[in-house]
């Protein structure tokens, strides 16, 4: 367990019904946040609520489409309704599309992946952004890259490019938001393993292997990895720290 407090704050965090959202909420609850799980998978966004309050934490969940601007923004409302304000937006929702060659991409997994992991982070900030304004206190928003962000990723270029834009959104916003105590980072991980990481490889497990060793640290990342510098970034020890993009990434940026 990590060993943050965040009582009394409220942690909105999208795709948190799975791998890196999933972790990310549990611990956030573990740190006595109140936290919204918010997803569009209704079904194990509620067994992870069922989870936090086993272990004795505070949480709800919304359903969510992140792509949908009126469900953003009514998941933000709820937020408020329920908890009074927002401390942290955790922008975490996000897929990876098909591997394929532009040649042979379909227009619409471009759209849809452009639509998830760039509109949808773009909403997300926009409302989350309007509250934080109003509270003296500010807030924290994190937005999820990935280390195909930072460069190309062959066969994956669509991905890649979400993930560009993920990061021109998170310093843009740092720089707007920056005197108004709002801090706004972005993390790139490197492959983490979740069950998006299991779709990627269930096509050829070799390749699972051959991947594993272009990382420097030769292993992949666990979603606590990541979720580590999550509460870092959110925490008073970061408090100097905006616009920033972290590669977690078993030194695979690196070279
Ligand atoms: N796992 C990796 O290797 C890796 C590496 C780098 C970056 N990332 C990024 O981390 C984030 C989380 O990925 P993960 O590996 O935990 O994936 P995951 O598939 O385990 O979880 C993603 C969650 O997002 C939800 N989601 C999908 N579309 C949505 C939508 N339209 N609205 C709301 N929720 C939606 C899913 O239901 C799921 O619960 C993503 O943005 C991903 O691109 C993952």
């Amino acid at each position: 367990m990590l060993t943050y407090q965040f009582s009394d704050k409220v942690a909105f965090i999208t795709g948190a019904s799975s791998g890196i959202g999933r972790e990310t909420a549990l611990q956030f609850a573990a740190a006595k946040a109140n936290v919204v799980v918010s997803d569009i998978n209704e079904k194990d966004g509620l067994a992870v609520v069922e989870e936090i309050k086993k272990n004795g934490g505070e949480a709800i969940f919304v359903q969510t489409n992140v792509a949908d601007y009126e469900q953003v923004k009514s998941a933000i409302e709820q937020t408020l309704a329920t908890y009074g304000r927002l401390d942290f937006g955790i922008n975490n929702a996000g897929i990876g599309g098909p591997f394929t060659r532009i040649s042979d991409y379909q227009l619409a997994d471009y759209q849809q992946v452009m639509k998830i992991n760039v509109d949808g982070v773009f909403y997300c900030m926009q409302w989350q952004l309007q509250q934080m304004l109003k509270q003296e206190s500010g807030g924290v928003i994190i937005n999820t890259s990935s280390i195909a962000g930072l460069r190309g990723l062959k066969n994956s270029s669509v991905y890649s490019a979400s993930k560009h834009a993920v990061l021109g959104l998170t310093k843009s916003a740092a720089l707007e938001y920056a005197s108004k105590n709002i801090r706004i980072n972005a993390i790139c991980p490197v492959f983490t393993r979740t069950p998006l990481f299991d779709q990627m490889f269930a096509l050829d497990p070799s390749y699972e292997e051959r991947l594993k060793n272009n990382i420097p640290m030769k292993r992949y990342g666990q979603p606590i990895d990541i979720v580590k510098t999550i509460l870092w970034l959110c925490s008073d020890d970061a408090s100097f720290v905006t616009g920033q993009a972290y590669a977690l990434d078993g030194g695979m940026t690196a070279g």
